[in-house]
């Protein structure tokens, strides 16, 4: 086991690779806080990795809520006595060419993704730095560095790197970590309504021409999270099959 009961909140942890995150860190000894904004499906993934329910707890909270997170972190102290990591994956996207880009979709994916990163970090971070140990790992994305359809996921991935950055900086005298993955093509709901001829022109951009599974990032994950990477902060980690070589 790389963890000792360590006390894991996995964001968006309901399906897709919030819930590999989940699964995985459980396996490896963590207890989990499944939260997602969707509690019916939080519960679920619960139920299926912790069928006792002793070492989790199924959380239902929109992390763009000051209000609901607020309300989620009494839940927590409730069942838990700590918290040793926190993974921000909770991602939303809304796509338009920038000429079309409402208002409403810029606004709602920089609330989703980088507000509700804030938001939560902002809940951790004291809490670590009293225990004088943390690690926090961000989920953005490869499309941090520009995708045609996203202007408004590209920047709050992108701000999600420097938020990372920062924080790092920071936060290392207080034995917090801060590390950034930046998932490339991966299999799950988010890339449903994507047509296959975009996905396949991604195919051929990739060295590794095969989509990314929740799982390849959940092992990224369980290494920012583990002792092994204790010496290891404010680094970017592309999981993407090679999808960013210049
Ligand atoms: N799938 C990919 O190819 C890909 C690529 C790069 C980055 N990512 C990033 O990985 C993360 C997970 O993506 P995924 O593919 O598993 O997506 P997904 O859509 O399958 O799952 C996202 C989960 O987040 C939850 N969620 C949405 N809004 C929320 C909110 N306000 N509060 C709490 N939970 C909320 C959803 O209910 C869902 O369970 C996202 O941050 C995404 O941007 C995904």
């Amino acid at each position: 086991m790389r963890f000792h009961d360590d006390v894991a909140i996995v964001t968006g942890a309901g399906r897709g690779i919030g819930a590999a995150i989940a699964r995985q860190l459980f396996l490896e000894g963590c207890r989990i806080v499944v939260l997602d904004i969707d509690e019916s499906s939080a519960l679920a993934c619960a139920q299926s990795i912790d069928p006792a329910g002793h070492r989790s707890l199924a959380l239902s909270c929109d992390v763009s809520s000051k209000d609901t997170v607020a309300r989620a972190f009494l839940r927590i102290a409730e069942k838990f006595d700590t918290v040793d990591i926190l993974v921000n994956n909770a991602g939303i996207t809304q796509d338009a060419m920038f000429h079309k880009m409402t208002l409403e979709q810029w606004q709602r994916v920089i609330d989703v993704n980088l507000t509700g990163t804030f938001l939560m970090t902002s809940a951790v971070v004291p809490l670590m730095r009293e225990k004088k140990h943390g690690r926090i790992i961000n989920i953005s994305s490869t499309s941090a560095y520009g995708n045609v359809g996203q202007a408004n996921y590209a920047a709050t991935k992108a701000g999600m790197i420097g938020l990372t950055k920062t924080l790092a900086k920071e936060l290392g005298r207080h034995n917090i970590t801060v590390n950034v993955i930046e998932p490339g093509v991966i299999e799950t709901g988010m890339l449903k309504t994507v047509p296959q001829s975009i996905k396949d022109g991604w195919l051929s951009m990739m060295p590794i021409a095969r989509m990314g599974q929740p799982e390849d990032i959940a092992n990224a994950v369980c290494f920012f999270a583990s002792n092994e990477s204790s010496f290891i902060t404010g680094v970017e980690l592309p999981v993407c099959g090679g999808f960013l070589i210049v």
